[in-house]
């Protein structure tokens, strides 16, 4: 797949991440000393926040990985999600923390935290690496969220735009040229 040319204009350095990885870690913590938590990674785009993430929670989460599968190519979400791989870990009587990388008009992520309710946890939280609040179209709240973006579509720290750009350390906006 040949994409339409463009260039990439770094927004958020690798340390700028690092440093609020370190941050919300330490408010994570914090919210859930002492209670059984599960860290979820919502795959591909969070791995890498997931994995940063993780390593700074004190409070002894499980940590699990799904999969949503969302219809529609492009760089916009068309809501309709499934499941392409769910959890292995239960939730029920478990305070739940989803780690996704981007929200954007907060369709898939209604989904996921309606179904994660339906399982009986103590709480459903969200932790995001962007939150692109002004562009939602349905009211989902990033309780954590890493940075928030007005707009633009971004790539790298997991992030996609047609499968390229995952493995960038830091997160860049994608220039498209005229
Ligand atoms: P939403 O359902 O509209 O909130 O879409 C969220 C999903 O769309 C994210 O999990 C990403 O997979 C993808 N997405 C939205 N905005 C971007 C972006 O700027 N870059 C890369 N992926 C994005
Ligand atoms: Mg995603």
């Amino acid at each position: 797949m040949t994409l339409p040319p463009h260039d990439l204009n770094i927004l958020i350095p690798a340390e700028a991440i690092s440093a609020r990885v370190v941050e919300l870690g330490g408010e994570i913590s914090a919210r859930y000393a002492g209670q059984p938590l599960v860290a979820v990674c919502v795959l591909k785009g969070a791995f890498h926040f997931f994995s940063d993430l993780a390593r700074r929670l004190a409070c002894s989460p499980e940590l699990d990985f799904l999969q949503l599968s969302s219809y529609g190519a492009g760089t916009s979400s068309s809501g309709r999600v499934l499941f392409r791989k769910d959890m292995d870990v239960s939730i029920e009587g478990k305070h739940v923390l989803v780690v996704e990388d981007i929200v954007d008009s907060g369709r898939s992520m209604e989904y996921l935290l309606g179904v994660l309710q339906s399982r009986g946890p103590l709480s459903v939280a969200l932790a995001a690496c962007i939150d692109k609040r002004e562009r939602r179209e349905v009211p989902v709240t990033v309780d954590f969220p890493g940075f928030t973006l007005k707009e633009g579509f971004v790539v790298g720290y997991g992030m996609d735009y047609a499968e390229q750009y995952r493995e960038l350390p830091y997160v860049a906006e994608v220039v498209f040229r005229n």
